[in-house]
């Protein structure tokens, strides 16, 4: 199938690219930064409606894979502005031009829609960010749905195991720090369940393959886990020195409010694309 990405030169995008260019014919859409090596890029911004609607005219895509965000929860915080233009502003321009081409739409969304206050949510589980990047993926869910009421929105948990370009996936992070020999400080009241891109990609085969299938599906590893056991879980998957993590707590953050518990339950993704997240121990030794 010819799809379009966007977010091709992110972390989550690019890797999808390459992953999904082995059964797709992928173009990827960048704005500043490059796609990996070997997929065909075109640079637009979204939140430019002309320029997005000239993009898929060129393109011709069946389906657009939105990874493109401001993803970065700090300067969402400081930027609500950006925020609104790169999350909510881009994904309604870019969900009506698919609407007007009749191209089918999977939005990638976040955990981070979710207030933190209980485990393995549901798709049907309330939502309460409490920081602006939440806010602002929850608005861009909300208007994908509404100017492309078929599109599929795939919450996908923390990211980890092999990305692309210059940010660097939990576990590279982490790894990158022990091979330097750098101390890690990790919360030990802070749970999630990372998920690796080929997980992710694999899912979204499985949605490309069922075209009737609309709305919200979970996209969570097979484990849930603190921050500092995903720092043990690193550390021992690669076999590195664990000595170096530092447990510590929320409450010594400084930044933007952090979410305690956004694990996610992937039962309808279980049950109706018949896909399972990839082993961890497996996902984590894949990383740059
Ligand atoms: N990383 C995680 O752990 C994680 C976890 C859960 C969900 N997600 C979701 O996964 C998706 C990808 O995140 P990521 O971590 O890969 O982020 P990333 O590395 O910062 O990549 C985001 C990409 O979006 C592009 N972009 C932003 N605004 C744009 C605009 N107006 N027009 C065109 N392109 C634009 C940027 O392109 P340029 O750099 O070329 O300007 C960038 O390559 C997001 O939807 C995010 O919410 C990520």
């Amino acid at each position: 199938m010819r799809i379009l990405i966007t977010g091709a030169s992110g972390l989550l995008g690019g890797r999808l690219a390459t992953l999904l260019s082995e059964n797709h014919e992928v173009t990827g859409l960048t704005r500043r930064r490059r796609a990996p090596d070997g997929i065909t890029a075109v640079g637009a911004d979204l939140a430019e409606e002309d320029v997005v609607r000239a993009t898929l005219d060129h393109v011709r895509p069946k389906a657009v894979i939105h990874c493109a965000a401001l993803a970065d929860a700090e300067v969402c915080e400081r930027e609500r502005d950006l925020a609104r233009r790169d999350n909510e502003t881009a994904t309604r321009t870019l969900a009506r031009a698919c609407t007007r081409n009749g191209i089918r739409l999977l939005s990638i969304s976040t955990d981070l829609v979710f207030g933190g206050g209980f485990s393995h949510a549901r798709e049907d589980s309330p939502t309460d960010p409490v920081m602006e990047y939440g806010r602002s993926k929850l608005r861009s869910e909300a208007a994908a749905l509404e100017e492309s009421p078929a599109a599929v929105i795939l919450r996908v948990a923390l990211v980890c195991g092999r990305g692309h370009g210059p940010r660097m996936s939990a576990s590279e992070g982490i790894a990158h720090r022990l091979r330097s020999e750098e101390p890690v400080t990790l919360y030990e009241d802070e749970w999630r369940t990372p998920i690796d891109p080929e997980s992710v990609a694999n899912a979204i085969h499985a949605v490309l393959r069922q075209p009737k299938l609309t709305g919200l599906f979970h996209l969570g590893g097979p484990e849930r886990l603190s921050r500092f056991e995903f720092g043990e879980r690193v550390a021992r998957a690669l076999g590195l020195d664990s000595g170096l993590l530092r447990r510590a707590s929320q409450a010594s953050h400084l930044g933007a409010p952090r979410a305690r518990d956004v694990s996610l339950d992937t039962g309808r993704a279980r049950a109706e694309l018949a896909w399972s997240p990839l082993p961890l121990e497996i996902a984590l030794r894949d990383g740059r």
